[in-house]
């Protein structure tokens, strides 16, 4: 299958031509690369590092329900349609792959300390059940039934068995792998600059001066989407990034099980959250730092990450500590993705994905599958043109970072 235009424009010296260049080798230009090749599209990958970006840094939460906001009921009618994929999703790239996601349908509590955090849940179960969720309400002894190693002082908790949890790292190398085998080209190095033939989007420049053509062209580079040069001022992506510390422990095998779910809190107004895995791998995070590009692990991001994880599971501090990073979010104005067509022919943008990237990674494929091969943006998808912010980029542009070696290099 083609798209609509099967004629690929002319860049001036090209030594490449393929229906689609995705800009961006993180998990959603590796799905939008996937689903594209899969529809027999010729796919073609520029990122020098790809299967890095903030999926390296994630914890992987599947988590439409405790991660409900005030104000972002649209963006839950699209976090749920790409949760109720993952299980469809994770079997069919663990086929095409031959590896294991990490797929856990494990489900999360998430849990007060105190009585504001309490009132904080009351108010937030409120709001599940007005947008028909299930989550259902638990003493504080009830979560320690549930959670042993929950500290005594917990007051009472909301059980939610829907959000689950993928390994973003596994998710990210059968991606990789799935992308090689459906016949994904793969250009590892920077993109400089997006090439504009006759008012249309017609492939990239790379820093070695290759030019690659391209009928369609998918920024999909997480927070740096707004970076590329020759992106018309009123193309670019309003993104900003949205700094985030992220702890790896170890449980050994003779505490084993540590944690049976995801848990989390929201510890004086700082969201917390530790996510096991089946290897034994505990995933605590993470902080929210606006902080530009600043990727430091602090003293003070690890200790308050630390602090809050002891005061709700205080066994924690038995733990090998074994990795501490830093990531971006692609936060956008909304925190909602921007998916599809941008008002440069040619040009389409799948990212924005701010909190939920490896969450959207089902959905945000097979939308720009769709837009790729019809030139359309399925139904679902249409609150998330990027032309709802048209201009903005332009009028409040953002402090331009060092120059990056990856387009995917500073994750979460
Ligand atoms: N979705 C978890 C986070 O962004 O920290």
């Amino acid at each position: 299958m083609h798209p609509p235009q099967t004629t690929h424009p002319r860049t001036t010296a090209s030594s490449a031509t393929c229906d689609v260049l995705v800009v961006g080798g993180g998990v959603i230009g590796l799905v939008t690369a996937w689903r594209a090749a899969q529809r027999g599209l010729s796919v073609a990958v520029v990122d020098p590092e790809p299967g890095g970006g903030a999926a390296r840094v994630a914890a992987g939460m599947l988590a439409a329900v405790t991660e409900l906001h005030y104000g972002e009921e649209t963006l839950l009618a699209l976090n749920l349609a790409s949760a109720r994929r993952y299980p469809a999703f994770a079997a069919e790239l663990a086929e095409a792959s031959g590896r294991d996601l990490g797929y856990r349908a494990c489900g999360t509590l998430a849990v007060a300390l105190d009585s504001d955090d309490r009132a904080h849940l009351r108010e937030l179960l409120a709001l599940q059940h007005r947008s028909g969720l299930e989550s259902q309400w638990l003493s504080g002894r009830e979560c320690r039934r549930l959670e042993p190693m929950l500290a005594p002082g917990v007051r009472g908790g909301l059980r939610v068995d829907g959000d689950h949890q993928v390994d973003p790292r596994r998710l990210t190398a059968a991606l990789m792998v799935a992308c090689e085998r459906a016949g994904v080209v793969f250009h590892r190095v920077r993109a400089e600059r997006l090439c504009v033939v006759r008012d249309r989007a017609a492939g990239v420049v790379l820093a070695d001066g290759t030019e690659l053509g391209a009928a369609q062209t998918v920024l999909a580079a997480g927070s740096l989407s707004g970076r590329l040069a020759g992106v018309p001022d009123d193309v670019l992506p309003p993104v900003r990034p949205v700094k985030g510390q992220v702890l790896r422990l170890t449980v050994p095998k003779a505490y084993a099980p540590f944690l049976s779910r995801t848990v989390r809190a929201v510890v004086r107004g700082s969201h917390l959250y530790l996510v096991p895995r089946e290897s034994g791998e505990l995933v605590v995070g993470a902080t929210t730092e606006e902080l530009g590009w600043d990727t430091t692990v602090t003293a003070g991001g690890v200790y308050e990450l630390l602090r809050d994880a002891h005061e709700l599971v205080p066994g924690i501090t038995e733990l090998p500590l074994t990795e501490t990073l830093a990531g971006l979010r692609p936060g956008s104005p909304d925190n909602a993705p921007l998916l599809g067509p941008t008002r440069l022919p040619g040009l389409h943008l799948a990212t924005g994905h701010y909190r939920n990237g490896v969450l959207l990674t089902p959905l945000t494929g097979d939308v720009m599958a769709h837009v790729l091969t019809t030139g359309e943006l399925p139904e679902e998808a249409r609150p998330f043109t990027p032309r709802r912010f048209d201009g903005a980029a332009a009028e409040s542009p953002a402090p331009l970072p060092p120059r990056p070696q990856s387009f995917t290099e500073q994750p979460v």
